[in-house]
């Protein structure tokens, strides 16, 4: 949830630090700080809010070597005094991650006359690290590990030293190598344009990080070596490409989205297939936005293969004692590749002898090394907090999979629609407009987005943009539920919103709008199918997207309800990237 990063051996740490944690930011965006290291004398600057506070305090500083922290709050208020790092004694440490056994240590800690300054799980680290401190920072740091139960990704410098340690458990820890110059952050894209060189820590590792070079040290603090490699991250543009947020441009990256996940498919396309052989039970799990497009895969995997599929969140499933065994294959998808849930039960799968197949966007994620099998999601870095293109990707590797499951050919007749799909997600982007149903959400009290089959899984997922962004509540729901319920919160100041792409049960949709219509409620459809528009655009507003094929229609209507919640952020000048309470990658329970 949070981001950390750590730099030594650098012309100038405070520069390094500030721009990491930028591109860390979406990680958590509560508070920041840094920590530097210079003379023998520790400089902490630490603010409440965005990273850009941080910019007149780091004025004139100077050190070769430095630790920072953008926060994602879990224990204790958004505030200057919670803000990382912490420090005690002379040291300095930066935490992501949850210590769960915190409140025990701490209260020991008090009775030993320790004086807190925050309200935060991590405060503890510092003050366990300074009263294990006997000259060595590493086996101080080591010592106290050994103490804490959770989650960490920490990193601790001491005015003593010209070191930075490092100790990972659940958290992820990415090493960056460069000339001289040596790096830790929580992921790749901060380190982009200073490490050509990688290294990603192990639950359990630790690392010492010198202007001489890194090494790293397993559970027990015996040298062990973690696999180099390439840092990719170099190559990728972070910019916003003229853009004035994230979430636009990553929208209008949905179509290479879905080309470039539909490419690197066919790299794993043997692997999986042999991956899949003799499963007789399919169950794919997700964590938000990741859950809904497996909801989606779902109905591929049923209707393409005609195996029974169970989906449910990874939160739920984790703790149901499933029902997995050696002839079960867990489709694990998550963009971030390190959402705890999910990752958790990828982990328990394994241990019950199923095969776990990951839907990920991230090739350096924990999900990524656990798996059986990856089957990639190529959206590119995806920054604004709200999922765009990797849901598309999603969708399209999900496909692409029951493809295979089916043992229909990646040259057939279904591949080929997958094929039309890019350009007609271009031209929609193109001329979509949704200022005027902006503005009707915008002034609506509740937003309900409705559907059915397909398009009740779409539906969840416009109600969690629209949610998730402008803080509207609303929700999803299945369309031939609405009557049974739902039908009473309608009223003048709610605006229900239907998806309707299947013209078989086009009808059975328009039977439910009348019955909003009728209660006053505001109505406006998102259709696929001309001849909806044609019966219903004299009493409401319906916005009609190209024809396709009924399965691949989540890829174009999740264009709309996208940029419908986008233009709605807007309209309430909320920021999109960056939506109160949330932060991209959830690695804590
Ligand atoms: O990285 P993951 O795909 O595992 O993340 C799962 C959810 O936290 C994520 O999709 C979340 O729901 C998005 N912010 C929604 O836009």
């Amino acid at each position: 949830m949070c981001g950390i990063i750590g730099c030594i051996g650098v012309k100038n740490a405070p520069e390094v630090i500030y721009e990491g944690l930028k591109r860390l930011e979406y990680r958590g965006y509560d508070s920041a700080g840094c920590a530097f290291l210079s003379h023998g004398k520790i400089t902490v600057v630490k603010r409440e809010g965005r990273v850009e506070k941080l910019l007149p305090l780091l004025k004139g500083l100077k050190a070769d070597m430095g630790i920072g922290h953008t926060r994602w709050a879990t224990h204790g208020l958004p505030s200057d005094e919670n803000a990382h790092p912490h420090s005690a004694g002379g040291i300095s440490i930066v935490h992501n991650g949850i210590i769960e056994n915190y409140l025990p240590l701490k209260e020991d800690l008090i009775l030993k006359g320790v004086k807190f300054l925050s309200d935060t799980d991590s405060e503890v680290v510092a003050h366990l690290i300074a009263q294990n401190y006997d000259g060595d920072l590493l086996k101080a740091l080591f010592k106290t590990v050994k103490l804490l139960k959770g989650s960490y990704a920490l990193m601790a410098i001491c005015e003593d030293e010209e070191r930075i340690v490092v100790a990972k458990n659940k958290s992820p820890v990415i090493l960056g190598l460069g000339d001289g110059q040596y790096f830790c952050a929580s992921d790749e894209p901060a380190l982009a344009g200073l490490a050509d060189k990688i290294s990603v820590l192990e639950d359990g590792d630790f690392a010492e990080l010198t202007a001489h070079g890194v090494k790293i040290f397993d559970e027990s603090l015996q040298p062990v070596s973690r696999e180099v490699s390439p840092n990719l991250a170099v190559c990728q543009s972070l910019g916003l490409d003229g853009c004035p947020h994230y979430m636009l441009k990553e929208l209008r990256e949905v179509p290479m989205s879905i080309e470039a996940t539909h490419k690197a498919f066919n790299s794993i396309e043997a692997k999986l297939s042999k991956a899949l052989k003799d499963v007789t039970r399919i169950i794919i799990t997700g964590c938000g936005t990741a859950y809904h497009a497996s909801l989606i895969g779902k109905r591929y995997f049923e209707c393409f293969a005609r195996i029974p599929v169970e989906c449910e969140t990874a939160g739920e499933l984790r703790y149901k004692n499933p029902v997995m065994d050696a002839n079960t294959a867990v489709f694990a998808v998550s963009q971030s590749g390190e959402t705890a849930d999910t990752v958790e039960v990828a982990r328990l799968a394994l241990s019950m002898g199923a095969r776990v197949i990951a839907v990920t966007n991230s090739r350096l994620s924990q999900l990524t090394r656990l798996a059986t099998v990856v089957v990639p999601v190529a959206s590119g870095p995806e920054i604004c907090v709200c999922a765009t293109k990797s849901y598309t990707g999603q969708i399209t590797a999900l496909y692409l999979s029951a493809i295979v499951l089916a043992g229909e050919s990646l040259d057939g007749d279904r591949a080929k629609e997958l094929l039309k799909i890019p350009p007609v997600c271009r031209s929609t982007l193109e001329s979509l407009d949704m200022r005027s149903l902006a503005h009707v959400c915008a002034s609506s009290t509740g937003v309900y987005f409705m559907g059915r089959d397909i398009d009740y899984a779409v539906a969840l997922e416009g109600s969690l943009k629209l949610k998730e962004i402008t803080y509207i509540p609303g929700e999803g729901y299945p369309s031939a539920e609405l009557k049974h319920g739902t039908l009473a919160l309608i009223d003048v100041n709610v605006a229900s919103i239907f998806i309707i792409t299947d013209p078989a049960l086009a009808g059975k949709s328009e039977n439910a709008v009348e019955q909003v219509l009728s209660r006053g409620g505001k109505v406006a459809v998102i259709t696929t199918v001309k001849e909806v528009k044609e019966r219903l655009s004299n009493k409401l507003q319906v916005i009609l997207l190209p024809e396709c094929d009924k399965y691949l229609s989540p890829l174009v209507t999740a264009v709309a309800i996208q940029t419908l919640a986008y233009k709605t952020a807007v309209v309430l000048k909320r920021d999109p990237d960056k939506p109160r309470n949330l932060a991209k990658s959830v690695t804590v329970e």
